[in-house]
C-alpha cells in the first residue's frame, strides 16, 4: 500500500465517530484528509455533499494516486462521489484549469447542494474564485451562532457566501445583515438563502469593510490626506447583539488594509463599537503564525482600551476533521461576551 493510502486509511479510521455524529446532525460537508497534519503536506480531501474535492497546494497529484484515493474513499463511505481535482500548486493558489491530470465530469462541475447543521449550501467545484464556497473549519462557529441567535440582531462581517448569516437565520435571529465587498460572494449568499426558503430573508450590504463598519459604529469615515475616497454606500449607525468578524489574512483596498498579523485592532475596534452592551462578538484569526495566547491578549487589551471590556471569553476550536498535532489550529475563534 502506498504511503498516501496508509495515511488516508489512518485519517478515515480516526474520523469514524465524528462522521457518524456529523451525519446525524445533518452535515455531509467535512474534511476527510487534512494533509499537513496527517502525513501528506499540501493535500486536502473534502466531501461537499455529493462531491469529493481534492486539492493539492505543493505538488501535482499523479492520476493513479488520485483515482486510487477516490476509489478508497467511495468504498469506505459506501457511496459514489463526484470527483473534482483542483491542482493549486502552480502559484498564487490558482487552480490549474487545463486539467492535465484529471478532467472532472460535467455532473461533478454542476451546481450541487451540500448540507451542514441541517441547512442547504450551494456547492460548486469551479467558480470565479479559487476557494470552495464553504470554509469547513468554521463549522463549529456556524453551529454556535445557530444555537445562540434566537431573537438577536446579527451582523456577519466579511460574510463571503453568508454561511454565518444563514446559520443565524436558522437559529431564529430577528435580523441578519451580511457585509462583504464582493458582489459574486454575496450572490452565492443569496443563492444559499434561496436554497433554504423556510428561513426569514437576510439583508446584504455590498461595501468595503472600513467605511461600512465605521458608519454602523457611528464613527466618521476619514480620508487620508491627499487621497480622495471612492464612493461608498451610506449607512445609518446601528447596533447588533451578535457580531461575527472573520476577515481574510491580508487584503488591501482604497479604504484600508486588512492585516491580521500587524493590525487586528483597526478591524476589531469598530466591530466592538457596533456590538450592543451585553452582546457577543465572535472574532477570528486564520493566520497560522499568530499564536492564540498573544492574539487573545491583544484582543482583550483593545476592548478594555476602548471602554468595551470583555466580561467573559471562550475559545471555539475547529472540529476533529481539522486535527492539529500541536493543538494550535491556524483558525482561532474567540467568543467575547461584552
Ligand atoms: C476568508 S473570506 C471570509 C470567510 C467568511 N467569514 C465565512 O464565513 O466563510 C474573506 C472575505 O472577505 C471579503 N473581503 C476582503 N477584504 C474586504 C474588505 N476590505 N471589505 C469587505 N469585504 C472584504 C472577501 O470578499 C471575502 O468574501
Amino acid at each position: 500500500m502506498s504511503s498516501l493510502n496508509q495515511a488516508l486509511r489512518a485519517a478515515l479510521d480516526a474520523r469514524q465517530q465524528l462522521l457518524s455524529e456529523l451525519h446525524a446532525q445533518g452535515t455531509d460537508c467535512y474534511r476527510l484528509f487534512h494533509g499537513s497534519q496527517e502525513g501528506a503536506g499540501g493535500l486536502t480531501v473534502d466531501r461537499y455533499g455529493p462531491q469529493l474535492l481534492v486539492q493539492s497546494f505543493h505538488h501535482t497529484l499523479e492520476r493513479d494516486a488520485l483515482l486510487d484515493l477516490h476509489g478508497h474513499i467511495e468504498r469506505e463511505l459506501g457511496l459514489p462521489l463526484l470527483l473534482v481535482y483542483n491542482d493549486r500548486s502552480q502559484g498564487n493558489s490558482r487552480i490549474d484549469r487545463r486539467d492535465p491530470v484529471y478532467q472532472p465530469s460535467e455532473a461533478a462541475l454542476a451546481d450541487l447542494v451540500g448540507h451542514e447543521w441541517g441547512l442547504n449550501y450551494r456547492v460548486r467545484g469551479r467558480h470565479a474564485g479559487q476557494d470552495p464556497l464553504l470554509f469547513l473549519d468554521l463549522r463549529n462557529a456556524r453551529g454556535w451562532v445557530k444555537q445562540h441567535s434566537a431573537g438577536k440582531r446579527v451582523l456577519n462581517l466579511f460574510a463571503y457566501t453568508c454561511g454565518v448569516g444563514l446559520s443565524a437565520a436558522a437559529g431564529g435571529a430577528s435580523a441578519v445583515c451580511n457585509l462583504d465587498f464582493a458582489e459574486g460572494n454575496l450572490a452565492v449568499g443569496r443563492e444559499n438563502g434561496a436554497l433554504n426558503p423556510q428561513l426569514a430573508p437576510m439583508e446584504f450590504i455590498q461595501s468595503d469593510y472600513f467605511p461600512a463598519i465605521r458608519q454602523l459604529a457611528g464613527l466618521p469615515v476619514s480620508q487620508r490626506r491627499g487621497h480622495k475616497l471612492p464612493a461608498y454606500p451610506r449607512l445609518e449607525p446601528r447596533e447588533f447583539d451578535l457580531v461575527l468578524l472573520d476577515p481574510p489574512a491580508w487584503a488591501k483596498s482604497a479604504f484600508g488594509t486588512v492585516d491580521l498579523l500587524r493590525d487586528y485592532q483597526s478591524l476589531l475596534k469598530p466591530a466592538l463599537l457596533s456590538t450592543a452592551e451585553g452582546g457577543v462578538l465572535i472574532c477570528c484569526n486564520n493566520l497560522a503564525k499568530v499564536g492564540l495566547d498573544d492574539w487573545r491578549e491583544q484582543v482583550l487589551r483593545c476592548a478594555q482600551k476602548i471602554g468595551r471590556p470583555v466580561r467573559e471569553w471562550q475559545v471555539l476550536k475547529p472540529a476533529d476533521d481539522f486535527p492539529s498535532l500541536d493543538g494550535q489550529p491556524p483558525l482561532k475563534c474567540l467568543i467575547l461576551q461584552l
